[in-house]
């Protein structure tokens, strides 16, 4: 069974007894277990069924727990530290023999960041060790922002999901790393490059990204029903090509005159884009439910963490792609 409580207690003695449990963050949901244990390490991505080249980022509760695991600090990233933890921000840097092989997938740096949210932080507080957390999800499918979400993708796979409400950021971190003095991002996040480079100064986006992409055919055959996703600029546009029903509608700002109301999901009627990233994940999550045949998603402005906004969508709507 999967239950979801609020009891911080239970999930750190869990997590003390090697299990692996489900976390809020101010991002996204995590996937937990005891970073520095090699056979949880392995529960983590037997759980999520998530291919082995692909690591995970640790998570910390203070910034001076830092050289305990990781060396050879750039002074930007300690700058960068500074400026965003605890926050959306995750850092690549050169892991100390500590952390187990299994967490980088054999790289030399190691993912790391200290999250915001108050419930993360008091377990990670708790517990002598940092936690390793990828986003809660089964690979292939969408993270989850609410623990009822979590619940419907995991259920059966852990026993308890500590319940931290809704993520208030709703979309990953932004991961960087560091070639000299340039900062190279290579996740688009919830916080934004212009936000790092009055920080970082020198920054590179690198549009590869640093997944390894597998070939559909290696992927497992039992992913959650992913409803076709198409991405448009203009929604009623797309819609002229289309049946309207069967058709689900994530749209940014105003609802679309021509299909139900209940197959629409508004990211944000103000056109807030932290409104909409906090709700981007809830309406896909909730649109693939429907089982409908097709769902069409609105590009939002692409400033600030309207940029991983628009990412992720682009994801969705790539056939080829498998979120992780
Ligand atoms: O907001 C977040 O980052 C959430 C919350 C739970 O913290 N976590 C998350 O983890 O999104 P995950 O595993 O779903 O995505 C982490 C990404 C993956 O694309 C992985 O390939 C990359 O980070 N990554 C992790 N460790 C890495 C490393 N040592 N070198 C390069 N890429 C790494
Ligand atoms: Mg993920």
């Amino acid at each position: 069974m999967t239950y979801i409580g609020k009891d911080i207690e239970t999930a750190a003695a869990l997590l003390e007894n090697d299990q692996v449990i489900a976390i809020p963050t101010e991002t996204v949901y995590g996937l937990a277990g005891n970073a520095l244990n090699p056979s949880v390490i392995n529960k983590i991505y037997e759980i999520k069924n998530r291919p082995l080249t692909n690591p995970l980022i640790i998570h910390l509760s203070d910034i001076k727990q830092l050289n305990k695991y990781v060396k050879n600090i750039p002074a930007i990233a300690e700058k960068l530290a500074e400026h965003f933890w605890p926050g959306a921000l995750t850092l690549l840097l050169p892991k100390k023999d500590i952390i187990p092989d299994s967490v980088t997938s054999g790289l030399p740096n190691v993912a790391v960041r200290i999250p915001s949210h108050p419930t993360a932080i008091q377990l990670l507080r708790q517990l002598s060790f940092p936690l390793a957390a990828p986003s809660a999800n089964p690979f292939g499918y969408i993270s989850p922002t609410s623990a009822e979400d979590v619940k419907r993708i995991l259920f059966g796979k852990i026993d308890y999901i500590l319940d931290g409400g809704l993520c208030a950021k709703g979309i990953e971190s932004t991961i960087v790393g560091f070639d000299g003095d340039t900062t190279i991002i290579y996740r688009v996040g919830a916080i934004s490059p212009e936000a790092i480079k009055k920080v970082a100064k020198k920054i590179e986006i690198n549009k590869k990204q640093i997944q390894h992409p597998l070939s559909p055919g290696m992927l497992p055959s039992h992913y959650a029903p992913h409803t076709p996703l198409y991405l448009a600029n203009n929604i009623e546009d797309l819609l002229k090509t289309v049946s309207h029903s069967g058709t689900g509608i994530i749209a940014y700002k105003n609802p679309c005159p021509f299909i139900p109301e209940k197959n629409q999901e508004i990211l944000s009627s103000s056109g807030n884009l932290d409104e909409a990233a906090h709700n981007l994940y809830r309406a896909l999550h909730r649109l693939d439910s429907l089982k409908l045949e097709r769902i069409i998603a609105e590009r939002v402005p692409d400033v600030g963490i309207g940029i991983a906004i628009n990412d992720r969508l682009e994801r969705a709507a790539n056939k080829n792609y498998k979120n992780d």
